[in-house]
Formats: structure tokens, C-alpha cells, sequence
């Protein structure tokens, strides 16, 4: 199994790629990395015609939603060379891994993207109680980017159940970026 920055199952990171930033789950199973990419993302394009990916660990939950629904300044990116490649990092991730990628599968929705770990990098090693509201920040935002493509009502209910436990257990930041997520389903 490999041992580094990601865990074992999928990771919720923000993956930059050229100067695009994008929530992403990386799956690490058997030693082995990938993501899915759905084709209407600017992280498949990017991917696929550069060729690598950045995972940036951060606990940031207005980064998140941010990321999600709009873009990010020049000025949040920091180049990296890696690997021989010019790679681009957040300014202010906690931890970051660099990426080599190699679209592998195709399906009529997305693509299956290979990853090699060529570099990992920690700058802020904090111990982060578990808050449930960040948690549920990240599921909301999840499916509130599906809800933006599909518009499934039954969407909206797990949305709000999520926004409950957000009002009841997160701090500032996430109260925050919970405004930020209603902004962009009103
Ligand atoms: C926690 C989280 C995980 C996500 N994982 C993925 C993923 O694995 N693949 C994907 O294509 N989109 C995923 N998304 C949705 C993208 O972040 C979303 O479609 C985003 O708008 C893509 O931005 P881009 O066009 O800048 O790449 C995820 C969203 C969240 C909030």
C-alpha cells in the first residue's frame, strides 16, 4: 500500500490543474491513484491536454465552495516544477502532491484519469478536530454541483439537511462558506 498525503478510498481535495482549481476525489486503492473527471470540467480539459494534477490538502470550507462554482485569482496558484513539468500549487495549502496523468478510460460522461506521484510537499502540519459542519459543507457542495447538472429535486432535501448540521456544529468559516453555497443555488 502506498504510504503518503492521501489515504486509502477517495480524498477530497482541491485539484489545481493549469490555473483552474476544482474540489476533486483522488481514489487511492491498491497502491494505485485516479480520478474521474467529468467531461464538462475544466480540470478533464486541463488534465488531458497538460498532463498532470495537483492535490492540495486544505480546510478551507470557502475554498471549497468557491472552487466549485467560480474561479480563483492568479494569485492563489504557485508555480512548481515537478517532474520537468510546470505545475501550479494554491498559495496557502496546508500540504499539496504533484501528479503525472494518463487518461486511461472513457465513458459517454467522463474520463478515468490515471495518476503517478511524483512529489509531496507538507507546510503546515496541524491537527484538525473533527467538525461536522466542515464535513457537511463538503457534501452539501457536492451536491449542490450535481443539483447545478441534473436539477433532481431529491437534491435540495439532502442540501438542507446538510445546512442544518452546518447551522448547528460549524464556526465562522463554515457558516460563511454556507452563504456562499446558497448564493449559488439562488
Ligand atoms: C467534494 C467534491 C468532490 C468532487 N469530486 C469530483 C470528481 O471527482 N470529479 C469531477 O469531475 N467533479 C467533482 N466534483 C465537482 C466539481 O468540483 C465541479 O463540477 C466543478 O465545477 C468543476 O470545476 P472546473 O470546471 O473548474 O474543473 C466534486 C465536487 C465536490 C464539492
Amino acid at each position: 500500500m502506498a504510504v503518503g498525503l492521501l489515504k486509502d478510498g477517495i480524498n477530497e481535495v482541491i485539484a489545481t490543474t493549469a490555473s483552474n482549481a476544482a474540489p476533486i476525489g483522488i481514489h487511492l486503492r491498491d497502491g494505485g491513484y485516479r480520478a474521474v473527471l467529468f467531461l464538462g470540467s475544466h480540470t478533464r480539459q486541463n488534465v488531458e491536454r497538460d498532463g498532470w494534477l495537483v492535490a492540495n490538502i486544505i480546510h478551507d470550507p470557502v475554498i471549497y465552495v468557491r472552487t466549485a462554482f467560480s474561479d480563483l485569482p492568479a494569485d492563489a496558484f504557485v508555480r512548481e516544477d515537478i517532474g520537468g513539468m510546470e505545475m501550479y500549487r494554491l498559495e496557502g495549502a496546508e500540504a499539496w502532491a504533484g501528479f503525472s496523468a494518463r487518461i486511461r478510460r472513457r465513458t459517454t460522461g467522463s474520463v478515468v484519469a490515471e495518476l503517478t506521484l511524483l512529489e509531496e510537499f507538507t507546510a503546515d502540519p496541524q491537527v484538525l478536530p473533527v467538525n461536522r459542519g466542515f464535513n457537511s459543507i463538503i457534501d452539501a457542495t457536492v451536491h449542490a454541483t450535481r443539483y447545478r447538472l441534473f436539477h433532481d429535486p431529491g437534491l435540495t432535501d439532502l442540501i438542507e439537511y446538510h445546512a442544518g448540521i452546518v447551522r448547528k456544529c460549524g464556526g465562522v468559516r463554515e457558516l460563511e462558506a454556507l452563504d456562499l453555497l446558497m448564493s449559488y443555488l439562488s
